[in-house]
């Protein structure tokens, strides 16, 4: 009796990843409320044979059980290292220490990291560039460069043959659910909240790569987080609309309210859009979960920031959404602030000085000493209608 259930994605091709049910979080930051898996893959050719990727640190072993049920570590050939990030390239040096012939297959930019990371010598590596091929025997594997996604080293693996694409971190999603796409229900939303925190930034790029990856034509897309995708049209159509930033007529607020003043600010701009019919998210900082944030800034028009003044400045939870959200370069184009203050203001200052150097157009800001009066609010129900007008205006 196997002790694993493998699965064989295509002929001779196996699934040996781990499902890491139990992490809650990724690179000490971002929540993971449906754990993640590490996806590796067994390639078996006539002549020889390659494992793309490893997995995290911790699951080696496992690793190498899979491998042992359907072969053997000695039998591997290359191992292809698509990306340095350890989640991928931890096990690297456990399975290569295993087999002394393994040759490590990477960019340049890899070959440098997996010595800076795992003192893998030169002498083990290949390096390789775009369009080059490794002949397994029935079995071509193709490296296409990808860099920024999610690292500058990073590249993708296309097995010629059987036209899967290993595309390692872009078009994944942290989740352990699931084998197959359509097995996960909500997988685009999963994969869209990934995306946000992972991919977002460097969407330029994406764009590049997304197109390099439809040009391959595969039947099945092969990512090293969340399921595989049988149907990649599924997940071309959504990096569509994400690496190319379009976003919706929708707003984002992310609000903090010591008081009830900042809170009372939101909802009246809250009740001004939606009689706008402007699509709304809404986001308490007290309570939110920072990956949901990520996956709304993905297609939102704008963002409303409500933040009372403390100690002179924003809120401290306000000021790392804030941060946070500016460093993920969303596509949004506007933003509102509303703030109430004791007796000295600061937090709108902050605001505007952190939201300096974007591309976005600060419509406007309403900042209140206290609780709101009725001029306050009907100053922010005008401010509101500016934003819809905007948005509304705005052609993609
Ligand atoms: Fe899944 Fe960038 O590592």
């Amino acid at each position: 009796m196997n002790k694993y259930a493998i699965p064989e994605i295509s002929e001779n091709v196996f699934w040996v990843g781990s499902k890491d049910w139990n992490r809650r979080l990724f690179d000490a930051l971002i929540p993971l409320p449906q754990g993640t898996s590490y996806n590796a893959y067994f390639v078996k050719g006539d002549k020889k044979t390659a494992l793309i990727d490893s997995v995290n640190p911790g699951f080696e072993k496992e690793l190498e059980a899979k491998i042992e049920q359907i072969g053997s570590v000695e039998e591997i050939d290359y191992l292809i290292m698509n990306h340095a990030e350890p989640d991928h390239s931890g096990s690297i040096p456990y399975i290569m220490n295993l087999a002394p012939e393994i040759v490590l297959v990477t960019t340049e930019k890899g070959a440098k990291m997996a010595t800076m990371y795992h003192n893998i010598p030169e002498e083990r590596m290949m390096i390789v560039k775009q369009d080059d091929t490794l002949d397994l025997g029935g079995k071509t594997l193709r490296f296409i460069e990808a860099p920024w996604l999610h690292w500058p080293e990073t590249m993708f693996t296309f097995l010629e043959e059987d036209r899967v694409l290993f595309s390692c971190d872009f078009f994944g999603a942290h989740t352990a659910f699931g084998f197959y796409d359509d097995e996960v229900e909500d997988l685009i939303g999963i994969a869209k909240r990934y995306f946000g925190e992972i991919m977002m930034p460097f969407k330029g790029l994406g764009k590049k790569g997304l197109k390099k990856a439809i040009d391959l034509d595969p039947l099945m897309i092969a990512p090293s987080h969340g399921p595989i995708y049988r149907n990649p049209e599924r997940i071309f159509e959504a990096y569509m609309t994400w690496t190319h930033g379009r976003t919706k007529e929708k707003v984002i607020i992310l609000y903090v309210s010591m008081w009830n003043s900042t809170e009372n600010m939101v909802q009246t701009i809250v009740e001004t859009l939606t009689s706008e019919g402007i699509e709304l998210c809404l986001y308490n900082l007290t309570n939110a979960d920072i990956g949901d944030i990520a996956r709304e800034l993905v297609d939102s028009r704008a963002i409303v920031v409500g933040t009372p003044t403390l100690l002179g400045g924003m809120h401290p939870l306000a000021l790392h959404a804030v941060n946070l959200a500016k460093s993920l370069r969303p596509p949004f184009k506007y933003a509102v602030a509303l703030s109430s203050y004791g007796w000295g203001g600061g937090a709108v200052n902050q605001l505007q000085g952190i939201l300096k150097n974007t591309q976005l157009e600060i419509v406007g800001a309403v900042d209140v000493k206290g609780p709101c009066n009725e001029e306050d609010f009907e100053n922010i129900r005008e401010l509101g209608m500016e934003l819809a007008r905007k948005i509304k205006e705005d052609k993609e």
